[in-house]
């Protein structure tokens, strides 16, 4: 069937996947990531790099994005030969110049110095990061896709352990734990290259994260970002109402770049899918606190009814004179510049017995 996502019309055999992690089979096409594609593009329009690698083709979808709403060249690998094939015929179609290869990642990205790399393979990222954080040029991006949340969010505790030698709590916090978790190995790996990292937009989605970073050069300037890596206990950090535990390592410090979020939100992404860019002009509220307060996690600690979260929201804001914020990591949390003193009294003012 043929497909039109944003200025790209792509044919895709057999059906197209809606949700979950993908099967292999060629031509994979996935509808829920549709976000992840609309961001990206947005990004693209903001940030302008010259040279696009599409590492793990598919049907070509997102390089021939690329080429068509931002103007910047690509190129695409992708191993599979019979989904080399199909990119080839789908290049053809929409009439743009990209050049695509049937070669692993891993080759086309050691030819060339990048400057934006798509990282966007099956499950983990980790096999390919220092490549690709290798071959990214020195101020260029990383567009990181990782599936693997059973390990980031720590629902198989010994695969967190393995594959990212940390421990995360799987309670309702656990998506922006995950993606802080994503963020403190990329920086770490960064590091590890004598280069460093500032992040530009993450976002959790179903069964994915989404990160994008900036890549630069520099020893002294990686020792300085390392401290933004550390752990964290929801006890003593959050509220007495977790367990006293460390877990992490976590990205302690922004997950957005204010600059980014804000062309973002100046712009107008008419031809993008509203949920996109409804998420997108939200991000940067996940920067006003670092986690967040859960109320299902206060109204089961007390025993109380889970109060309205409008309600709860304006009562803080006047109370404390704060702006509160809401948060795309759960639908029944806030974003509260307060101490969790003074959140629980509030909570506790509000909600009912
Ligand atoms: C998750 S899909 C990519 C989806 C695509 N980027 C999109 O946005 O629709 C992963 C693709 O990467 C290919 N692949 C897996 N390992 C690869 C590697 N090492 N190098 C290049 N392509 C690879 C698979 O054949 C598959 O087509």
């Amino acid at each position: 069937m043929f497909l039109r996502e944003g200025l790209a019309e792509v044919w895709v055999p057999g059906e197209e996947i809606k949700l979950g992690p993908g099967t292999k089979r060629a031509g994979f096409y996935n509808r829920d990531q549709v976000t992840n594609r609309d961001v990206t593009m947005a990004v693209l329009q903001i940030l302008k790099p010259r040279l696009y690698l599409d590492g793990f083709g598919g049907t070509g979808i997102r390089g021939i994005r690329v080429a068509r709403e931002v103007g910047t060249h690509p190129v695409i690998s992708e191993i599979n030969k019979s989904s080399f094939d199909l990119i080839n015929e789908n290049v053809k179609k929409n009439e743009v110049d990209i050049e695509v290869y049937n070669e692993s990642f891993e080759s086309i990205a050691s030819k060339y110095m990048f400057d934006f790399i798509d990282v966007d393979p099956y499950g983990s990222v980790v096999p390919f990061l220092d490549v690709a954080l290798s071959h990214v040029r020195n101020g260029g991006y990383l567009g990181i896709t990782a599936t693997d949340l059973s390990a980031l969010t720590g629902s198989a505790p010994m695969k967190t352990r393995r594959r990212y030698n940390a421990f995360i709590v799987n309670d309702r916090l656990r998506h922006e734990s995950g993606i802080r978790l994503l963020m403190s190995y990329v920086a770490g790996r960064a590091a590890a290259l004598d280069r460093y990292i500032i992040p530009i937009l993450s976002f959790w989605k179903s069964h994915y994260y989404r990160i994008i970073v900036r890549v630069k050069n520099g020893t002294g300037e990686a020792d300085k970002m390392l401290e933004n890596i550390g752990h964290t206990n929801k006890y003593s950090e959050l509220s007495p109402i977790y367990r006293d535990m460390p877990e992490g390592p976590m990205w302690k410090s922004v997950l957005n770049s204010v600059e980014v979020v804000q062309a973002i939100a100046a712009r107008s992404f008419e031809y993008l899918d509203n949920n996109s860019v409804e998420l997108m002009n939200r991000l940067g509220d996940e920067d006003k606190m670092f986690l967040f307060y859960e109320l299902t996690d206060f109204a089961s600690h007390f025993k109380r009814n889970l109060p309205k979260l409008e309600e709860l929201m304006s009562e803080m804001s006047a109370e404390t004179g704060e702006k509160v914020f809401r948060t795309h990591f759960s639908p029944t949390a806030v974003k509260a510049p307060v101490d969790s003193t003074k959140f629980q009294e509030i909570f506790l003012a509000i909600s009912k017995k």
